[in-house]
């Protein structure tokens, strides 16, 4: 199984900046052509979330990374309080207008605006690939959730079968980008959304920054081959 350290990833530039500049681009369009990318893939995924996350009316949890708050919706559904948090006031402004009863707050990942183990739960969908440093998020996560709390990440992975990693690699240089033409006005974001993605760990390599950030009781379970992997971890 390939396995890339954290500090051995290949360099893409994670200023937080430039990375709010890029999603302002593409806030109009992102969900579409979520849908798009995945082939309604997503949808699933984040059901599969939910069901991980386990959320309980009444518990009031962290969406990290929200963005349009497509992440927090099923989450809200279930019957939890979501603050959905996110660097990009574009994408949040997109957000609010298509869910006007969720909480949307505007707050860098690495310097959460929240006290000491204020939340039951927190999540991150497809955003901690994006993040400047891997390690300081997953500490600022562990700080927010209290004690006995869960935190779910839903991140591409790394497919399990070779034949799906040839056949994904490909999708990711060629299928992706063409989509990318058609549909959106910024191709740039999408190249970098392909190269973040190949350049990501493995679902071992996360399992152990898990680790290292104090997280216990670590399982991650694939979906669709491993090209997502979602990743359950306790706060002691
Ligand atoms: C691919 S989108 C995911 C949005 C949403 N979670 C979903 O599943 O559709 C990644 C999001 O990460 C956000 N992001 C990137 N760096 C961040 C940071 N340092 N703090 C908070 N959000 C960040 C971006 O603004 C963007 O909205």
């Amino acid at each position: 199984m390939r396995f890339f350290k954290h500090d051995q990833r290949a360099e893409l530039d994670k200023d937080p900046t430039d990375v709010a500049e890029m999603f302002s681009a593409v806030a109009p369009r992102y969900d579409l052509m979520n849908d798009l990318a995945s082939v309604g893939q997503d949808r699933r995924w984040r059901l599969d979330l939910v069901d991980a996350l386990a959320p309980q009316t009444g518990e009031v949890i962290l969406d990290l990374a929200a963005g349009t708050g497509t992440s927090s919706a099923p989450i809200a559904r279930a019957g939890a309080t979501v603050v959905s948090t996110d660097l990009t006031e574009a994408m949040v402004m997109v957000g609010h207008e298509r869910h006007p009863h969720q909480i949307f707050v505007v707050g860098d990942a690495l310097r959460l605006p929240y006290g000491d183990g204020c939340f039951d739960a927190a999540t991150m969908s497809f955003g901690l690939r994006n993040v400047e440093s891997v390690p300081a998020v997953l500490a600022e996560l562990f700080r927010v959730v209290r004690p006995g709390g869960t935190l779910v990440i839903c991140e591409f992975s790394t497919p399990t079968s070779a034949v799906m990693r040839g056949l994904y690699r490909q999708w990711l240089k060629r299928a992706l980008p063409l989509a990318a033409k058609i549909v959106s006005s910024d191709r740039a974001a999408y190249s970098y959304l392909s190269e973040s993605i190949m350049a990501w760990m493995d679902q071992r390599g996360l399992a152990v920054l898990l680790e290292r950030a104090g997280w216990t009781e670590i399982q991650w379970r694939n979906l669709t081959g491993g090209i997502v992997a979602l990743h359950r971890a306790t706060r002691p």
